[in-house]
């Protein structure tokens, strides 16, 4: 008979409980209702406040009125004037897990088993010695440029020496902790679903990003991957690289390169691009006939220092931000 007494006591006790904790967190939501409201007094966002996607702490924007206004034209024309523009690395795939970092295209092979211990050290100073000077603000673009070159240079001799086999690649992937950004099953299968063409352009190893997309199951047909791509000799070992260097500062002359491609695209004047690095930005220079473009920036290291100048030049900036979502957002609206 007690033990039922103090049972209902303990109930009773608990429901009063709860119910003030629902009063409080009640109160906490209202009154952030009544910031967020406040804050956007008199700005025209319609879309933007429908998604919210929008809402995450991640998702920054100088200018909400200008990117409601390029996503009205991107609603506009719809999937038959649509084409992406996208960086690879750390764009597409993740750059972080639980804290760890992701490899790039490069760091697959870096830390594959086929590389040499030495061959592995070299790598490893070259990108403690680079990797610095890549993501440095208070570089400018032109001062990195010679850096970027001669990291490439010296990374893709290695690589040359390492005699890496075609054939291994697969496996390597495989085994690798390469990663692709949350939500990138529904990025790209609605894309190839709308028949959207996208361009990947990456300064990483063309050999390897196709495998990770392959083994991911969305390398589509509406993909055109744009990278450095390894040379092989007859018996599969790596003797060089094809064409002209890709490297993070000189994707502006990508779309000059890729002629015949955007010539066939000139109706797809509205472009979506996704970069996370300063020289992403200026992917699409030289892409003819562009009515809306509308740039999204992942924003992964160095963020305090780096988020103004993001912020300057990317219309949405994505703050450590390992998902699609806001891109998936944006297509499901357009799409
Ligand atoms: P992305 O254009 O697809 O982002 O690929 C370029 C990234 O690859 C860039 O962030 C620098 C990185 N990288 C390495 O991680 N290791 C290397 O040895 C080199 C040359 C580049
Ligand atoms: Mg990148």
């Amino acid at each position: 008979q007690r033990a039922v007494m103090d049972r209902t006591a303990v109930v009773k006790v608990g429901a009063a409980a709860s119910a003030s904790v629902c009063v409080l967190v009640g109160g906490v939501a209202l009154a952030q209702y009544i910031v967020t409201k406040k804050k956007r007094a008199g700005k025209k966002t319609k879309i933007i406040e429908m998604m919210p996607q929008f809402e995450k702490p991640t998702v920054h924007m100088r200018d909400p009125e200008r990117v409601e206004q390029i996503i009205c034209g991107l609603i506009k024309g719809g999937a038959s004037k649509l084409q992406i523009i996208t960086d690879f690395d750390m764009t597409i795939s993740k750059f972080a897990v639980n804290g760890k970092r992701c490899p790039t295209c490069h760091n697959v092979i870096d830390n594959c088993k086929l590389v040499t211990e030495e061959g592995r050290q070299k790598l490893l100073q070259l990108k403690h010695k680079y990797y610095p000077i890549e993501i440095d603000p208070h570089l400018s673009m032109e001062e990195k440029f010679p850096f970027m070159v001669e990291w490439y240079f010296k990374s893709h001799s290695i690589l040359v020496e390492q005699r890496l086999e075609k054939d291994k690649l697969p496996e390597v992937v495989r085994e690798s902790d390469v990663a692709l950004r949350e939500g990138f099953e529904q990025f790209f299968d609605r894309l190839h679903q709308h028949n959207v063409p996208v361009f990947i352009f990456s300064a990483g190893l063309g050999d390897v990003l196709e495998e990770i997309i392959s083994q991911a199951g969305v390398y589509h047909s509406n993909i055109k991957v744009v990278s450095n791509f390894m040379d092989f000799d007859d018996s599969g070992v790596i003797k060089g690289f094809k064409g002209e260097l890709i490297h993070v500062y000189n994707k502006h002359d990508g779309a000059l390169r890729s002629t015949e491609y955007f010539k066939q695209l000139r109706d797809n004047s509205n472009i979506i691009l996704l970069g996370d690095s300063m020289g992403d930005l200026s992917m699409a220079d030289g892409v003819p006939n562009v009515e809306h473009i509308l740039k999204i920036g992942f924003l992964n290291d160095k963020v305090e220092e780096r988020l103004d100048n993001y912020m300057d030049s990317y219309d949405i900036v994505l703050v450590k931000d390992e998902t699609l979502e806001v891109p998936n957002a944006i297509l499901q609206k357009v799409l």
